[in-house]
């Protein structure tokens, strides 16, 4: 075949590939996520993807918030092959080594002397619910009820849908979990007046990331420890999305002064392997008992090689000073977008998870149009723009970015 044409064929080839793809997924997969981007993913590099089409992305919403060290890290790849080698599942009937270094590695972190693993945030939630529940339950003063922010987001299961402070999330597959109580958020009064003999928990995320980027006030968080203390009420902190590095330091909470009783984590863990994980402290962890909990697949070798490299290279590779320094970086050049365009009303969050309120104009078209000029953003409710991108992000990456998002607000081609 001569040169051109073989290019021509393998330009249709990929165009097909696109088209195929998406016709085959409308016949075999649930609709549940509506329509996707026009994006086969192929591989990915550093902080980008590239498409089966061949097109390069700027990765800037890092698998909502997972892609801790960016894509195909050297150090990662090679951790998740070597223990693929040597062992990839055995059952929690046995000991296995990187389950256990990685549980020491979060103890010696945190505030927590225990920990559980899960596959996912929503099971790691699951996990923190039963825990606080059984906690009151083997003391013998049974609190079920748990506290939770409207607005707030725990994920999908049944019971972590109840947590959920969103009507839209639980509707349709009542009956639901009961137990649950939502408050609005950073309202410490509004929690006050909810707190009766029944409750056992009260529930936050540091920055509620699905419904916005709404960061928690600091006296607020403050405010709500001393209540949790003073009631002896456990402090549920869900850092599935803040946690690991994501706004910072490793966890959010460090941020607000306070020790919870319990944490989960999840997404940026592993660094893409699926993970969740519940911390507890000595105390709280004696809600469960042998036989109470457990999972097939929770705290896997593979699962927890990949947690141990991701910790590793947060460490070696300074990437909480990093991510802490390019927010600055990002906050400062889209406060001076937000200036010029007039089309930006708030930029919010911490570290690199970041929530931009468009003004005008729709989210989803932004985020439509940021694709097309190679970035990649999440777009929540109409007019707002999640970015969560690897915690590698350089300068220049971030100033292409803002250069990109300036250009679509002042819509350029
Ligand atoms: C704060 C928070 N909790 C829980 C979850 C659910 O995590 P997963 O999708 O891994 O079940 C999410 C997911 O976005 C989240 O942001």
């Amino acid at each position: 075949m001569d040169n051109n044409i073989s290019v021509v064929v393998n330009e249709e080839k990929k165009k097909g590939n696109l088209e195929q793809i998406v016709a085959l997924d409308e016949n075999v997969y649930m609709p549940v996520f509506g329509k996707r981007v026009p994006l086969v993913v192929d591989h990915g590099k550093g902080v980008y993807l590239y498409g089966t089409d061949g097109k390069k992305y700027m990765d800037m919403i890092g698998g909502i918030a997972v892609n801790t060290l960016g894509h195909s890290n050297g150090k990662l790849c090679k951790a998740i092959s070597s223990q693929a080698k040597k062992v990839i599942h055995c059952c929690n009937y046995y000991y296995n080594e990187p389950q256990t270094m990685l549980a020491k590695k979060l103890v010696e972190r945190s505030f927590a002397d225990k920990v559980f693993f899960a596959n996912s945030g929503a099971e790691a939630n699951e996990g923190a619910i039963k825990l606080a529940r059984g906690y009151w339950y083997k003391k013998g003063t049974p609190k079920p009820k748990i506290i939770t922010a409207t607005m707030s987001f725990h994920g999908r299961t049944m019971a972590t849908i109840a947590a959920t402070g969103q009507e839209k999330f639980r509707e349709p597959f009542g009956p639901v979990t009961p137990g649950f109580d939502y408050e609005p958020y950073n309202d410490i009064n509004a929690l006050k007046n909810a707190i009766d003999a029944q409750t056992g928990a009260i529930m936050l995320e540091l920055i509620q990331g699905e419904s916005g980027v709404h960061p928690a006030d600091f006296e607020y968080i403050q405010n709500v420890r001393k209540l949790c203390t003073e009631n002896k009420i456990l402090m549920i902190i869900d850092e599935v999305q803040t946690g690991v590095g994501r706004t910072g330091t490793f966890f959010a909470y460090e941020q607000y002064g306070i020790q919870p009783d319990i944490v989960t984590l999840a997404k940026g863990l592993s660094g893409g392997v699926p993970v969740g994980a519940v911390l507890a402290t000595n105390i709280v962890a004696t809600g469960f008992g042998p036989g109470d909990h457990g999972s097939t697949f929770g705290g896997n070798p593979l699962a927890c090689a990949a947690g141990l490299a991701v910790l590793e290279e947060i460490e070696s590779k300074n990437l909480l000073t990093n991510a802490t320094n390019i927010s600055a970086f990002l906050f400062k050049k889209l406060s001076a977008v937000a200036k010029k365009t007039k089309k930006i009303a708030d930029v919010r969050g911490k570290g690199l998870l970041i929530g931009i309120e468009l003004d005008c104009g729709s989210a989803s078209e932004t985020k439509m149009k940021l694709f097309e000029k190679g970035y990649l953003v999440s777009a929540i409710g109409s007019n707002v723009i999640r970015i969560a991108p690897p915690l590698i992000l350089t300068k220049l990456q971030a100033m292409k970015f803002v250069s990109a998002l300036q250009d679509v607000l002042e819509g350029k081609e």
